[in-house]
């Protein structure tokens, strides 16, 4: 996220320092490289090196020097007693006071890691004072949260929706204001806890959208019609809107399921229940056994089986793997005894990590295929799991391959006449199709 935000800025026309705290991180965008696969983001990455506006310091000393304006964007993963884990964003903080207590002039830090509201001012913002030593004459604290989503980080970061400024503070309102003001987009001024609700509240909202989209897809299923249709007639409605409103495997990703508990898991302790963020995460656990079960009534028994998971990051355009359904949809086939073949245009590198990590003993019962084909060498059956355009084309060969020519499609994503001509049965998830027989 603080790449391409960065890189935003500078496209923008600001100068734009950055430091990460990894070394081989710094490197790679030195050289040019992104750490990590985003459509876009390279070529924005060379535009603005070139253009001598962005560069990359190897130390937060030079950088509290360089610059009057600190944008923090460290991770705040989650904790598995569902808090977000402070120690990141608290480390960060010190060694940004302590930089900036060795320098001159006016220093803004604004926060833009997804912090639970309340965070910035109790947390933060008392670390900044304590070690640079500054009262707010001469240090801002604000938050800035960030709502650009991967595989489109590039236009988002350019033209966001929106921009949500949270300061306590004229001085920091302004110079946000300013940082801002080449940006095409409305601005929203709140208090710092009020600009983290917002970001909470937002993507609690969509991660609401996506396991309602996924309700509505079971009961579609039920009736014997296409989910599609349903949400796309009913999406129509500006009041509700066609975006991110999709049935598929359930939502992925390092931010909704984190955030979303991250919220669940304060209010709890706040004494009462934020009970829409518990049905979404409470509808997406339920699909994986909805998928699950999806799968089992096509190939029965899945011991002794040989299946081709295809698509392993959590969406089409990236290969981040966080969260991503394909680990627990590999973890459950591997427990009941059945053999993955794995395959995925980007995200096999990151996958295979993440795989080595999580499945213990069981780790040799998934393979990595370097080729869908491969991968779909005498299975049992298929699932799509990531809609990656090349999976759409399914070309007759594929199907030829299999023990049995059968695709779970989680997505919906490869078309009935593509299907048709490859010789491949498709069970599309959501669209009441029924399951081939056996
Ligand atoms: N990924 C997204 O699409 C997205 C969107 C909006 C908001 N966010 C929020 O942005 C924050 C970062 O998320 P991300 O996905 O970019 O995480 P990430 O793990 O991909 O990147 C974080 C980077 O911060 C670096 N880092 C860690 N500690 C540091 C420190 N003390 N000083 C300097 N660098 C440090 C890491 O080396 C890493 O390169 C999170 O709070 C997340 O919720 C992410």
């Amino acid at each position: 996220m603080g790449l391409a935000s960065g890189l935003a800025f500078s496209a923008r026309g600001h100068r734009l320092v950055g430091y990460d705290v990894k070394s081989e991180v710094r490197s790679a965008v030195r050289r040019g490289e992104t750490p990590f696969t985003e459509p876009g983001l390279d070529r924005l990455l060379r535009e603005q090196v070139r253009s001598g506006r962005f560069r990359v310091v190897d130390s937060v000393d030079e950088l509290v020097r360089d610059v009057e304006g600190i944008f923090v964007c460290v991770p705040t993963p989650s904790r598995p007693n569902g808090r977000i884990d402070l120690g990141p964003l608290k480390r960060s903080a010190r060694e940004i006071g302590s930089a900036i207590r060795t320098v001159r002039g006016f220093r803004l830090v604004a926060v833009k890691s997804t912090v639970v509201p309340g965070t910035t001012e109790a947390v933060v913002a008392p670390i900044l004072r304590r070690t640079s030593r500054r009262g707010p004459r001469d240090l801002g604290v604000a938050v800035n949260p960030e709502f650009l989503a991967e595989g489109s980080m590039v236009h988002d970061a350019l033209e966001p929706d929106r921009i949500v400024l949270g300061t306590s503070d004229p001085r920091s309102r302004e110079w946000l204001h300013r940082a801002y003001r080449p940006f095409p987009s409305p601005v929203f001024t709140l208090s710092p806890s009020g600009a983290e609700l917002v970001k909470y509240a937002a993507n609690s909202f969509l991660a609401l959208k996506v396991s309602f989209a996924n309700e509505i897809g079971r009961i579609a299923a039920e009736v014997g019609v296409n989910v599609d249709d349903v949400v796309a007639a009913v999406g129509h409605d500006p009041r509700i809107g066609s975006r991110f409103f999709r049935a598929g495997p359930g939502f992925g990703g390092s931010c909704f399921d984190k955030d979303v508990r991250a919220l669940v898991t304060r209010c709890r302790e706040l004494g009462f229940r934020f009970r829409a963020g518990e049905v979404a995460l409470k509808i997406n656990d339920e699909q994986l056994e909805y998928v699950f079960d999806r799968v089992r009534e096509v190939v029965g028994s899945l011991r002794g089986k040989r299946l081709a998971l295809l698509g392993l990051s959590f969406k089409a355009g990236t290969d981040d793997v966080r969260e991503t359904r394909a680990l627990p949809i590999a973890e459950r086939l591997v427990a009941a005894g059945t053999t993955v073949r794995a395959h995925d245009p980007v995200a096999m590198p990151r996958f295979g990590r993440v795989w080595a990590a999580a499945s213990g003993p069981r780790r040799r019962k998934l393979k990595l295929c370097v080729s869908v084909e491969r991968a779909l060498t005498g299975a049992d059956a298929a699932i799509l799991q990531t809609d990656w355009p090349e999976y759409g084309r399914w070309p007759p060969k594929w199907s030829k391959r299999m023990r049995r020519p059968v695709l779970v499609d989680l997505r919906r994503f490869v078309k009935p006449e593509v299907a048709r001509r490859a010789g491949l049965e498709l069970v599309r998830l959501g669209d009441g199709t029924r399951p081939p027989a056996r």
